[in-house]
């Protein structure tokens, strides 16, 4: 059973998520898409909001042998992946930046538990510049983010947001 799981704020989910998560599909047996449960950091969505957007928006299964689920997690990425008796933590790699900041991560859980691989997938070029982060940012403003962030997660913004745009 090779299960990995995908660790993340998604504060909110974006194409570029979705796309890391297609990409594993044939990679893995059972994919868990952790949230992690970080009130400190005063996420827009919290991470019960966080998990039922991302099962809503998930790409379907029925053509490939993968299971998809998803959970939330607080404290440890890597006790997290150990709890669940996974052998990979996969991660995204949009650009050159993210680079040293995921190498430190990977080898820091690799530290904790040495069984667990990082396994990075490479964005596509076209969700290079995306991030949850800017993707807030630039819908707070105004700005489009059609095509950046799934349908529903952009409706979910704006209900959330609505009374300050
Ligand atoms: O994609 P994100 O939002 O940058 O995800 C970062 C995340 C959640 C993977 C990272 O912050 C994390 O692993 N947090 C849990 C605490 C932890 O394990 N810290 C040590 C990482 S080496």
């Amino acid at each position: 059973m090779r299960r990995a799981i995908f660790p993340g704020s998604f504060d909110p989910p974006t194409n570029g998520h979705l796309d890391i998560i297609k990409r594993s599909l044939p990679l893995f047996d059972e994919i868990i898409v952790a949230v992690l449960n970080n009130p400190d950091k005063n996420p827009l969505f919290s991470v019960e909001e966080r998990c039922e957007m991302i099962r809503e928006i998930l790409p379907s299964t029925s053509e490939c042998a993968c299971e998809l689920k998803v959970a939330s997690f607080s404290g440890l990425t890597a006790e997290f992946a150990r709890h669940s008796q996974a052998t990979a933590i996969v991660r995204g790699i949009r650009a050159v930046s993210d680079y040293e900041y995921e190498l430190r991560m990977a080898l820091m859980n690799r530290k904790l538990e040495p069984e667990i691989e990082t396994v990075f997938l490479m964005a596509d070029e076209e969700f290079s510049y995306v991030s949850s982060t800017l993707m807030k940012q630039v819908f707070m403003l105004g700005g489009r983010v059609a095509g950046l962030i799934p349908e529903l997660v952009e409706a979910r913004m704006r209900e959330k947001l609505g009374a300050s745009k």
